[in-house]
């Protein structure tokens, strides 16, 4: 079981290769779930979901060997609520040192109508379930799917079964990116205030960005009492994606101030993991993505860039070395200013007298004019054709 006994220990459960794998189109092969899972145990993931064992043998083989291979994160195998399905995540996840079984159910009427069950023989299911899955695994996390569209007082009631049945982490879903950050935090709060046991085992939170409110909905959830964030890298997810991993943890560590929250992620390792993803998904990060996008910690325009060489915090909330970027900050197009492409040309090894570098400046900005972006190799060329102008 994992352990939130330290004040304000907020646990990372990553579920990039299973909820992040169900967007269309990003299957990755067996050897890339492999490496992503060693890097994302590396970079301190609480809790790996590796992925939904009965779906194919692919995904079982996957989950048995990432468990076999994990050396600090709890691996976790998804299970529909049929003993079935469970037996066959416990088949997968046991070679694990620290094994979960995560077993679900849609619970609001939409859900209740899909599988024709009543009221009633879903909390009969949900207590069968659950309690074979603890039979079998001392570490068992449950959800009620589409649980913010649940009827409060029934979402209480599945809640409370599945505690007694002895899952340990009861997971909060917000299925389709529906709910808004201060509906996400009342929902846990009311679960803390109602339910029986509820101060004894963990509550999740799990985000889509339907209406891209995932990220606000997770950190709500999280000052309301839940103590695990589930994510994904870059947000991949179905859909819209889920609650990205490297919004979340950046919040809490820029933001630490107002969400006195810790993770035990290594952030530098954030941006290689990023990539990484990206490139086994076949998913490419938007260029001004949080954190992780190619433009979020570039300036562009003449004020911008000459605030950040006078001081880099004028126009940038955290360090790109924090989350292991180390490429320069300046970008150089046509709303750039004398200032930094001076900076840039002493980078370059040039220093330039004043009369020079009034003449480059001018023809760089007729070929900014031209060009989106400015490049290293466009510029000792203009430096080249200008020397002698002292
Ligand atoms: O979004 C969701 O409801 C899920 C469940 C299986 C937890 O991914
Ligand atoms: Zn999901």
């Amino acid at each position: 079981m994992t352990d939130t006994s330290e004040q304000n220990q907020v646990l990372i459960f990553d579920t990039t290769l299973r909820d992040g794998e169900q967007s269309p189109g990003a299957t990755m092969s067996h050897e890339e779930k492999l490496e992503i899972a060693a890097l994302l145990d590396e970079m301190g993931v609480d809790i790996i979901e590796a992925g939904f064992p009965i779906a194919s043998d692919g995904d079982f083989e996957a989950v048995s060997q990432i468990a076999a291979q994990s050396k600090h994160s709890v691996i976790c195998g998804l299970a529909r609520a049929s003993t079935n399905d469970i037996d066959r995540c416990w088949e997968a996840v046991k070679h694990a040192e620290k094994p979960r079984i995560h077993t679900f159910i849609g619970t609001s009427p939409l859900h209740r109508d899909i599988t024709a069950l009543t009221q009633d023989e879903m909390i009969a299911k949900i207590q069968t379930t659950v309690s074979h899955a603890r039979n079998l695994c001392g570490d068992v996390q449950w959800s009620p799917m589409d649980a913010t569209r649940t009827e409060h007082d029934y979402l209480c009631r599945v809640v409370e079964t599945a505690i007694k049945a002895g899952a340990t982490t009861i997971n909060i879903p917000d299925t389709v990116g529906y709910t808004a950050p201060r509906e996400s935090a009342e929902l846990i709060r009311m679960l803390l205030e109602r339910v029986p046991g509820a101060d004894e085992i963990i509550f999740a939170t799990h985000c889509h960005n339907d209406l891209g409110m995932a990220t606000a909905n997770a950190l709500a959830a999280v000052e309301a009492g839940a103590r695990q964030i589930e994510c994904t890298i870059n947000g991949l997810g179905e859909r819209a994606g889920n609650t990205a991993l490297e919004e979340v943890v950046m919040a809490l560590k820029v933001r630490n101030d107002i969400m006195p929250y810790q993770t035990g992620i290594d952030t530098t390792k954030i941006m290689h993991l990023s990539r990484r993803v990206s490139q086994v998904s076949g998913f490419p990060v938007q260029f001004n993505k949080a954190v992780v996008g190619k433009n979020a910690f570039l300036h562009e325009s003449g004020i911008h860039q000459d605030g950040v060489l006078k001081n880099v915090q004028t126009f940038e909330i955290m360090r790109p070395e924090d989350i292991g970027l180390f490429a320069k900050n300046i970008a150089l197009g046509k709303h750039s200013g004398r200032a930094a492409l001076r900076a840039k040309l002493a980078e370059l090894g040039f220093e330039l007298g004043d009369n020079q570098l009034k003449d480059v400046f001018v023809r760089f900005k007729a070929l900014a004019d031209r060009k989106k972006e400015v490049y290293d190799e466009d510029l000792v060329a203009l430096v080249a054709s200008s020397a002698g102008t002292g």
